[in-house]
């Protein structure tokens, strides 16, 4: 099965567009999706549209989405952040908050664990960055390969069958049978890792070939109408940057 990985979209529309098109063009046969579908720019309702119409089989509950809904605590979040969710509560109909509602923390099909956050207490929101966290994390799920976001930095990470760990300088590659994997799949929507440009991740599990796909997208756009709805010209600005 050929899987279309993606996450943190955001409610970036301009970002989402050119990565459901790839994937499409692609051949993708299965579309998997990590969460934070919402907060930070001004398309949500759009955004949520163009995500159901993909029909994903299983999309995670990120922590912006549950903001949104209510169930964590925005006070937590940054104050644009916050200011994000609070904007996006007022342009979302019922369906949209339906649609939310409806995500799980965790989700497991076979041998592919998905989670927004970590699988190590997915519902603190930790960051899964450094490679003593990954390690701990393999502990906490089952099966051959976790793929998750929140950090919006893909890495894929590695373990080894004596349980070694290592991050994978590869982009695309054919994992190892006798391994184990920790994949980020970076972000749709706000990319942090100096690339601009956005991301998502195509994975075959028959071949157990995986490439972290990076494609240009109109964030000039996307930043002009942020400033336009009156959300944060940080979050706007960082979108050139991809920081
Ligand atoms: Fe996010
Ligand atoms: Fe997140």
């Amino acid at each position: 099965m050929k899987y279309g990985l993606f996450s943190d979209v955001h409610s970036n529309l301009e970002a989402m567009t050119v990565v459901a098109e790839a994937m499409k063009s692609e051949g993708v046969q299965d579309y998997l999706c990590m969460g934070d579908l919402v907060g930070y720019y001004a398309n949500p309702v759009e955004t949520l549209d163009l995500i159901e119409s993909l029909h994903c089989w299983k999309i995670i509950l990120g922590n912006h989405d549950a903001g949104c809904i209510g169930t964590t605590d925005i006070s937590r979040f940054s104050a644009p952040a916050a200011d994000a969710i609070r904007w996006t509560q007022k342009q979302l109909k019922p369906q949209h908050f339906d649609l939310l509602k409806s995500l799980r923390l965790r989700e497991e099909i076979g041998e592919i664990q998905l989670v927004h956050s970590s699988p190590f207490q997915s519902e603190e929101w930790h960051y899964l960055t450094k490679l003593e966290d990954i390690e701990r994390n393999f502990r906490y799920f089952q099966g051959f390969i976790c793929f998750f976001g929140h950090v919006h930095k893909p890495f894929i990470a590695e373990q080894k069958i004596d349980g070694t760990v290592r991050f994978l300088e590869e982009i695309e590659t054919t994992l190892q049978k006798d391994c184990r994997y920790i994949v980020n799949v970076g972000s749709v929507g706000q990319p942090r890792d100096g690339n601009p440009q956005t991301c998502y991740v195509v994975y075959d599990s028959d071949t157990k070939h995986i490439a972290i796909r990076r494609l240009d997208y109109d964030y000039e756009t996307a930043a002009k109408k942020t400033l336009q709805a009156g959300l944060s010209d940080y979050l706007a600005n960082r979108l050139a940057t991809g920081k």
